[in-house]
């Protein structure tokens, strides 16, 4: 056969036969989030990326949408909803707008003292019943996640409740916080996460409260010459999905992702504390904000104005709601 015939006969050949056997395309999770790469939230989510393509055997993708680049804060609610994304884990303050208040029990000040407190509540029933309340939003609430305790932030001292009088202070979408700040005689203002540093640096803000590792990620001790060590409130994330995605995976499948789910909650739950103790050492090293630690008499004096958010806010979350974690925690805001 001539050398140009071979050639065409073996091109037709090639054509003709079957393309070779390729993998299932595999099932893919867009896991967004507002926050930094740096922080307990997406390192807990490439802990799940990770844990979930090893137990699906790559069945499963898991794609991680970190910094807004997807969507802000209420957005991204929207977009769960809709199926634009599969998974998102917002902080406990973002679900009012959801139309489930009942999760800003967790923003009331001085509710936890400490993790341990904290846990009892999230991995209890309380925990349970509020993530329950979450599928009449045809949304599905898997675990939660640490991040910490909260620190205040402004342009000048912080150490008495008369001290914020009159600051302008950004909030999360969360009415339990809104009356927090005014119990402090500040003036809260609700801003999207992902605008809090221009807010800060444009002075719209003059201050805000997050637990370190967001502040410092976020480059807040560029703009804020004081924080306060003051632990006055919890900041922690509900995992979600959308419940009509996860309910139609294979049987199978959903397993291996609860598994996934589980030790990337412990893992969570584990690196939050550190995350944070490092993050405010790396902002005593920046120079940039100056740290003050509040004495027991100090934040003694914040807990007395501000433990009246408990009850104030009982018509909005459910007093119920209320007393069954100062029963768990042991806390009672009549001692005060
Ligand atoms: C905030 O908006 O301050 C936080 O909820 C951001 C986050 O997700 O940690």
């Amino acid at each position: 056969m001539k050398p140009w015939k071979l050639i065409l006969t073996l091109g037709a050949l090639l054509l003709a036969a079957p393309a070779p056997a390729r993998a299932a395309d595999p099932i893919v999770i867009k896991f967004s989030h507002v926050v930094a790469v740096d922080t307990p939230k997406h390192k807990a989510a490439e802990k799940f990326r990770d844990l979930a393509a090893q137990y699906t055997d790559n069945q499963v993708k898991v794609e991680l949408y970190p910094n807004s680049q997807l969507y802000k804060d209420k957005e991204e609610l929207e977009a769960l909803q809709m199926g634009a994304v599969q998974m998102l884990a917002p902080s406990l303050a973002k679900f009012g707008p959801l139309g489930v208040k009942e999760f800003e029990v967790f923003d009331l000040p001085f509710l936890f003292d400490n993790y341990e407190d904290l846990h009892k509540v999230t991995q209890g029933a309380v925990g349970k019943g509020l993530l329950d309340k979450l599928t009449a939003r045809k949304i599905l609430g898997l675990a939660y996640w640490d991040n910490g305790f909260k620190q205040m932030s402004a342009n000048r001292p912080l150490l008495t409740p008369a001290d914020f009088q009159g600051l302008k202070l950004r909030i999360q979408s969360s009415k339990v916080l809104e009356a927090q700040m005014r119990s402090l005689g500040a003036n809260p203002q609700v801003l999207p996460f992902s605008e809090v540093y221009q807010a800060l640096q444009t002075s719209l803000v003059d201050g805000t409260e997050n637990p370190v590792s967001n502040f410092y990620t976020q480059k807040m001790h560029e703009v804020q010459k004081h924080m306060t060590v003051s632990n006055h409130g919890y900041l922690g994330y509900a995992v979600i999905v959308n419940k009509a995605f996860w309910d139609q995976l294979p049987e199978a499948i959903r397993s291996q992702l609860e598994k996934a789910m589980a030790e990337a909650t412990r893992f969570a739950n584990t690196i939050a504390k550190e995350e944070n103790d490092k993050a405010l050492e790396l902002v005593r090293q920046s120079g940039r904000t100056q740290i003050a630690t509040l004495t027991p008499e100090q934040r003694l004096a914040w807990k007395k104005v501000m433990v009246k958010t408990h009850r104030d806010m009982e018509g909005r979350i459910g007093t119920e709601l209320i007393r069954a974690i100062h029963q768990v925690t042991g806390f009672d805001p009549d001692t005060l």
